[in-house]
């Protein structure tokens, strides 16, 4: 199958592909969508072949505006009500109890349906020309990071998907808040671009899922049990000040690099870095010859300035398939403080190195 890549202007052919129940990649705020016909269980059957995704990992139906949630939900609480009028369009997917419209293969057999509104102007224009809601899960190949520009997401889908809607690159970079509400309070099934400290300011009680703090609770978003965002080469996500990050660098070089003249070095590594970090590095290669040869041959992926968490968000998946395009064997990566859109990031970086985060 060739896969067609669709313009701005050309969001009917897009539809109607789509309609035809084909897979059209979407593009939202926060990462490329794998969108299929959300109310044909033939489409959706072909999301979880074109991904390798396993079929319990229930799947977001998305929706240009509140109206069109009415026929998928069997309720809509107030607390709901109040978090669409306050957060939609943008990056926070909600789970309701869902209506009989909705296939069971959407929601792997759950008895809730996800539904988001993206915050992406092209995005929203097709999702009223298709007319149904669209399920969309990240257009990644199941495991891998997810993309965030049309050229990822080929990477992963040219020829299993019939098209993509080129809507320029992503600007969030990491993925929806999922979020469950219940009575009075509101659980985070996944941290993600509407950070807890928003959600306080509509609710009270917001607490995350029991299992994104321990590893022994089963989750209650299916996916989050999963292996995710897996670069090929194995990774470190290291937290503190650039001076610190630079000296743990320093000696982590000497033990990959043991002697710094052998042409035919079998590692190749790569920095994810602050600038700071960056500055700081070039600053100790400047009196240790040793030390600036190894820095020479590392390729380094600046963020943006230390603490920035949008560039760092934004950033993060590109830097990981970037390595994953170069043969990277060890990626070094700045990690941010776990607050704000920090919480989602890290949770990312954090899989990404299965869980090695070094603080220093
Ligand atoms: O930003 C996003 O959310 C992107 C864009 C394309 O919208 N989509 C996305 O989809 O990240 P996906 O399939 O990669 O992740 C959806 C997450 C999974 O962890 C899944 O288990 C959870 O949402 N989920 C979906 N339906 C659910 C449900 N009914 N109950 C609990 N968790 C659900
Ligand atoms: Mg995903």
């Amino acid at each position: 199958m060739k896969t067609i890549r669709f313009r701005e202007g050309q969001i009917e052919e897009a539809a109607r592909l789509l309609l035809d129940n084909e897979l059209v990649a979407i593009p939202t705020e926060t990462v490329y969508g794998l969108g299929a016909n959300g109310l044909s269980e033939e489409a959706v059957s072909k999301i979880y072949k074109a991904k390798g995704r396993p079929s319990d990992n229930p799947l977001i139906l998305h929706v240009p505006h509140k109206d069109y949630v009415d026929n998928l939900v069997a309720t809509i609480s107030p607390l709901e009500d109040k978090l669409m009028d306050a957060f939609w369009p943008g990056p926070l997917t909600i789970t309701f109890p869902k209506s009989e419209m909705v296939p069971s293969i959407v929601t792997g057999g759950l008895n809730r349906v996800a539904l988001r509104c993206p915050d992406h102007e092209l995005c929203r224009r097709f999702l009223e020309v298709v007319g149904v809601p669209v399920a969309a899960p990240s257009a990644n190949i199941s495991g891998r990071p997810s993309p965030t520009t049309v050229e990822a997401v080929l990477h992963d889908m040219e020829g299993r998907i019939g098209g993509i809607l080129d809507g320029g690159t992503c600007d969030i970079g990491v993925e929806s808040t999922v979020v469950e509400c219940s009575n009075d309070s509101i659980t985070i099934l996944r941290p993600g671009g509407i950070t807890r400290e928003m959600l306080l300011t509509i609710c009270d009680t917001v607490e995350y899922d029991k299992a994104l703090l321990h590893e022994d609770e089963q989750p209650k978003a299916p996916g989050m049990k999963y292996t995710h965002y897996a670069p090929n080469g194995t990774m470190v996500t290291i937290v503190g000040e650039p001076p610190r990050i630079a000296q743990y660098l320093t000696e982590e070089f000497s033990k990959i690099f043991p002697s710094y003249n052998e042409d035919e070095a079998s590692q190749r590594v790569a920095l994810i870095v602050s600038e700071e970090t960056l500055e700081v590095l070039e600053f100790l290669a400047k009196f240790d010859e040793e030390f600036s040869e190894r820095l020479s041959k590392v390729h380094s992926i600046v963020y943006g300035t230390c603490g920035d968490m949008k560039a760092l968000a934004h950033t993060l998946y590109g830097a990981l398939l970037e390595c994953n395009e170069l043969g990277i064997t060890h990626i070094y990566a700045e990690g941010c403080a776990t607050e704000g859109l920090g919480v989602a990031i890290m949770n990312r970086m954090s899989k990404a190195s299965s869980g090695c985060i070094i603080n220093v």
